[in-house]
């Protein structure tokens, strides 16, 4: 190596004559998911063999060979060899290089339900929940029939989910009004326009049995009529259904004193 120029030749040459041996460096950049904590990782590896690593969290160089840790101990000595602006130089300026079109903007899952009624009070509560957007900032707003609520609405922070997207649940305390309209409205910049969500009220209790009854009636009809055009179609074959009726009345006259007889055999063996 000494004796050669920094030519292709030379570069050649020294490829050859590792003889098979190889050195590699590894820079890695560690983000927690919300792209806020950064760790930076240099590793020097001798034959796939990791003999050193720096590590920007706890700013100190580990040995994992007795060569390695022999510099790893010279190298920790001196402050001057800390590698901790690679954090910001290399890991940070990739972040918000890639970041920004890496990670697309995905469009929030709304949805809008009720958590309570207290019929005493008539006071009610709805939540709307925003679920798995990116990137964080988000207006969550509520109207009452076409017009911006103002009161009774709290709202958590937007939540981290732990991977990369967020979630954030708005409350709204209200007096419901029958036939009103309420909805709520999802702004975000995933979204060419505002998300209208708009409450589906369940129906009432007394409506719902109701309804239910109706069906019931209903399936009851059809099985009846079903069961009279049979009954009329067996009936106009005439003898044969005659002969079958008399066999059924037979067979329960059978059953009935078998039965009669089994509890009088019962009665002796007590
Ligand atoms: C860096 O050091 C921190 C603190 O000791 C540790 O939690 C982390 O796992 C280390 N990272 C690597 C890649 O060794
Ligand atoms: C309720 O209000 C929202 C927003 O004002 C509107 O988009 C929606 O069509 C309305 N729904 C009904 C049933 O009136």
């Amino acid at each position: 190596m000494r004796l050669c120029a920094p030519t292709l030749l030379c570069i050649l040459l020294s490829l050859f004559s590792v003889d098979g041996f190889y050195r590699q460096d590894y820079w890695q950049c560690y983000y927690t998911r919300d792209l806020v904590t950064i760790e930076f990782i240099y590793s020097w590896y001798f034959n796939k063999v990791e003999y050193l690593r720096y590590n920007s969290t706890t700013d100190r160089y580990t040995g994992f060979t007795v060569y390695g840790a022999r510099m790893a101990e010279s190298l920790n000595l001196d402050p001057k060899n800390s590698l901790y602006y690679y954090v910001y130089t290399f890991c940070k300026d990739n972040k918000d290089k890639y970041s920004s079109n890496v990670l697309k903007k995905v469009k929030p899952e709304v949805t809008v339900r009720s958590l309570r009624s207290e019929p005493q009070s008539h006071l009610s509560m709805l939540l709307c929940s925003a679920y798995d957007y990116h990137p964080k900032g988000i207006k969550v707003s509520w109207m009452r029939d076409g017009k911006v609520v103002t009161e009774g609405v709290s709202s958590t922070e937007e939540l981290s989910n732990g991977d990369w997207y967020y979630q954030i649940h708005s409350y709204l305390d209200y007096i419901p009004k029958p036939g009103e309209n309420i909805s709520c409205v999802v702004e975000h910049e995933s979204l060419t326009r505002p998300l209208i969500q708009t409450w589906e009220r369940p129906l009432p209790v007394d409506q719902r049995n109701k309804l239910i009854i109706g069906i019931f009636f209903l399936v009851l009809g059809i099985a009846l009529a079903v069961a009279g055009f049979l009954y009329y179609m067996l009936g106009s074959k005439g003898h044969v259904s005659k002969q079958n009726s008399q066999d059924i009345s037979l067979e329960s006259t059978v059953s009935e004193t078998n039965s009669e007889a089994s509890a009088a055999s019962s009665e002796t063996s007590n």
